[in-house]
């Protein structure tokens, strides 16, 4: 049924049919698929279940990238994720928001732009390229290969994406070669520091930083993308957040609730958990769980007054809980209040067009004018 689907197609009826048979259900294809909020938390944060089968083998989704953490199950997950972790602490987090508010500044500048292209992609590159350690000269190179990878999504891999892959292996072993020799104070250098006490080998590293790059721009840029779009498309919500900008992080939360930028992920059985039988992949829908009735009233309306208890699972839960949630949010908050106070009038001033991607939901362009 998911299949089905077309990227820019709205596909919350399907959703709704779906919940229609209960929290957890069977597509037509057979798989096991959830919708509801309190299972589909539940199976994120059951240890039952995990990224890979049972074995420690994965569904292979023929990525040319190197393979992360965020398909490891633990113990390989718990030690790798354990290794990224210092560069998202909260004094870090701080450290980047100065760097984002100025960068968010100098990208609004324009009277006619496009929201994505101009402002929602190149400030979470910025805010990557230096949590990786990125020289500024190889910012633009490594944000066209961010955005090749990205793209993959839609495409499948190509074998444009292919050649990128190659091209952000090259960077990266030479930043790591780089910090070998000089250390710095980023997160290239930590993991080079833990290659050298065997914590973990080369090709994980690799495989880490790649990880940072691509979770850390896909998902925000779609993020701001689609906040914005929701603002716009109800201006009384819009209105709210102008006259009082210290409601960016709630158009953050109701945002990541209502147009998340990742609609699903999967999980696989490691043993038989009620009807699941050992083995079985079950579709998590999280951004059905995100409108689940049952938690928040008047799930389908864009309100950035709500309350949100519990949190919506835009951030997955459990093991794999995005590491960049504490950062996403900083960023995010940075994003919509500088758009708030820069560009009151804001206003679409083109067509828009939208992702391919089933898996994560947002916009490719959307031509915006400040009057
Ligand atoms: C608003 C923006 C973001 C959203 C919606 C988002 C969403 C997610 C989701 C849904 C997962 C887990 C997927 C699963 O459980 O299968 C995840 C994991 C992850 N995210 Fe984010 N993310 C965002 C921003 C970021 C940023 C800025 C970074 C860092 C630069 C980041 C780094 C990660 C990492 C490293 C993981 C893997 C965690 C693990 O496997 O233990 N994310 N993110």
């Amino acid at each position: 049924m998911l299949e089905q689907l077309t990227g820019h197609e709205d596909p919350h009826p399907i959703y709704e049919r779906l919940r229609a048979h209960g929290p957890l259900t069977r597509d037509e294809d057979g798989m096991w698929v959830t919708t509801g909020h309190a299972l589909t938390n539940k199976i994120l944060r059951d240890r039952r279940f995990g990224v890979r089968y049972a074995d420690g083998s994965f569904p292979d989704d023929g990525s040319p990238l190197p393979q992360s953490f965020l398909g490891m199950d633990a113990p390989d997950h718990t030690r790798l994720r354990r290794l990224a972790t210092p560069a998202f602490s909260p004094k870090r987090i701080d450290h980047y928001r100065t760097r984002v508010e100025k960068v968010a500044d100098s990208l609004l500048d324009s009277d006619e732009f496009d929201l994505i292209a101009d402002f929602a992609a190149p400030l979470p590159i910025s805010v990557i390229s230096d949590l990786l350690g990125v020289p500024d000269a190889d910012t633009a190179d490594f944000a066209a290969y961010g955005a090749l990878v990205g793209a993959s999504f839609d495409t499948g891999v190509t074998p444009e994406m292919a050649d990128a892959t190659d091209k952000v292996l090259a960077l990266f072993d030479r930043l790591i070669s780089e910090r070998r020799r000089t250390p710095g104070d980023d997160v290239i250098s930590s993991l080079v520091a833990a290659e050298a006490e065997q914590k973990l080998t080369a090709r994980e590293m690799l495989g880490t930083l790649v990880l940072l790059l691509v979770a850390g721009f896909e998902a925000m840029v779609n993020t701001i993308g689609n906040g914005c779009r929701a603002l716009l498309e109800h201006p009384e919500q819009w209105q709210l957040l102008k006259s009082n900008p210290d409601l960016a992080p709630a158009v953050v939360e109701e945002t990541l609730r209502w147009a998340p930028a990742v609609h699903l992920t999967t999980r696989i059985a490691h043993e038989q958990v009620d009807e699941i039988g050992k083995g079985e992949i079950v579709t998590l829908i999280i951004a059905a769980a995100n409108r689940d009735p049952e938690v928040y009233p008047d799930a389908h309306r864009f309100d950035i007054t709500r309350p949100h208890k519990p949190e919506h699972l835009a951030f997955s839960s459990g093991a794999h809980y995005c590491l960049g949630a504490t950062l996403a949010r900083m960023e995010g908050d940075v994003a919509f209040r500088a758009l708030a106070r820069r560009m009151p009038r804001l206003r679409q001033a083109g067509e828009i067009r939208y992702r391919e991607s089933v898996v994560i939901r947002g916009m490719r362009s959307m031509p915006v004018s400040r009057s």
